[in-house]
């Protein structure tokens, strides 16, 4: 047996924040890939409904805790009761405006979560973390592609709550050369399981693009605001490295077998882009979900948002030399799959 410390290679793997968006997903690629879970949420943007959801796709049945990354007495409960092969944590906020507007809350629930997160971590002697970082660590990039070296300036409280919490873990990394400790740097996940029966399901007014091209083509909104068509683009609308959510989830799968094949350099955090490669153009998403779904799209030019790039696209070529993965799912694949999701879940999981 691959051990390290408190560590098993055979033992559950802990999800925080494992019920919503992208947690879910992860779940489900884990469970397929013959891993047991176990769940924490204390549901701030999402349902328990989603976990059922989870359960019903006949890959394994995950275990549900509910409750707070900062509540450190359940985490010393939860972690006491078996010896887990690794933790993805994803529990955080994550909306940009939201974070200009209460930052307090953002660094007590990004960085004092992930902090509660790793201090028992430590404790129990779990070696094995991987952080949901994001591409906006890097800001407004110098260069395209953006690779993992480029430099990282975030634009906004929640950018910068990840920054932090990926210098936090490289220090971590270095006390505590045992641990293994990799931060992947999500690029746009979008898109849903091709079962239907999971997907973003976003509480109000959606933030992101896809989710609101999605309902505004199943008739909850009636058109998606484009923000800004004068941006240094060939069609003007702003670049973004779309990729599919069930990608980031096998990324996440192929990262964790690395680390537990003995991968992750001791006393480091290593930083690694989950990204396609391409940059997909607003309208460029909007034609292609028309096409993918035959729905008229309405939308309408806005000015632009305060804290938005023009463009951007990972460099994804480390991820593929560390552990072999690469996104393989196409733009018509992703509509097709988001589309697939919210058609039959109009309401989401409501
Ligand atoms: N969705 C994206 O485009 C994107 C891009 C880059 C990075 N990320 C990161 O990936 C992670 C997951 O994103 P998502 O889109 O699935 O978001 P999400 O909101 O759907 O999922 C986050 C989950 O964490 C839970 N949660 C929040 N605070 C918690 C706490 N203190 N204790 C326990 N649970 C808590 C929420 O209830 C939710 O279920 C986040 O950390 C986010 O910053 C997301």
């Amino acid at each position: 047996m691959n051990s390290v410390k408190g560590s098993s290679r055979d033992g559950p793997v802990l999800v925080t924040g494992g019920a919503g968006y992208i947690g879910t997903h992860i779940g489900a690629a884990l469970m397929k890939a013959g891993h047991r879970i176990v769940i924490l949420d204390n549901f701030s943007n999402s349902t328990p409904l989603a976990v059922d959801r989870l359960n019903s796709l006949g890959l394994g049945c995950a275990e549900l805790v509910e409750g707070d990354v900062h509540d450190e007495a359940l985490l010393d409960r939860v972690f006491s009761a078996d010896r887990f092969s690794g933790v993805i944590h994803l529990a955080g906020v994550k909306a940009v405006g939201e974070s200009v507007a209460e930052p307090i809350r953002y660094y007590d629930i990004n960085v004092g979560g992930a902090l509660s997160l790793v201090a028992a971590m430590v404790r129990h002697q779990i070696s094995r973390l991987i952080f949901s970082s994001t591409a906006t660590v890097y800001g407004d990039p110098a260069k395209l592609p953006v690779a993992e070296d480029a430099s990282l300036q975030p634009e906004h409280p929640y950018g910068r709550s990840k920054l932090m919490i990926e210098q936090m873990l490289q220090d971590v990394a270095a006390a505590q050369p045992w641990m293994r400790i990799m931060s992947l740097r999500y690029f746009n996940p979008v898109g849903a399981h091709p079962s239907g029966r999971i997907g973003e399901d976003p509480k109000g007014i959606p933030n992101n693009l896809f989710p609101y091209i999605a309902q505004t083509a199943v008739g909850v909104r009636d058109e998606v605001r484009v923000f800004g068509d004068d941006w240094p683009t060939p069609d003007g609308t702003g670049i973004r490295d779309y990729l599919h959510v069930m990608d980031v989830a096998e990324g996440h799968v192929a990262a964790l077998t690395h680390l537990i094949d003995g991968g992750g350099k001791s006393g480091r955090n290593l930083a690694v882009n989950l990204g396609s490669g391409h940059g997909t153009s607003v309208l460029e998403v909007i034609r292609a979900f028309r096409e993918a779904t035959g729905r008229e799209i309405p939308y309408r030019i806005l000015g632009r948002r305060p804290g938005d790039v023009a463009a951007y696209w990972a460099d994804p070529t480390y991820a593929e030399r560390l552990f072999g993965w690469t996104a393989k799912l196409s733009m018509a694949e992703i509509c097709r799959d988001h589309w697939n999701w919210q058609s039959a879940n109009p309401d989401g999981y409501k």
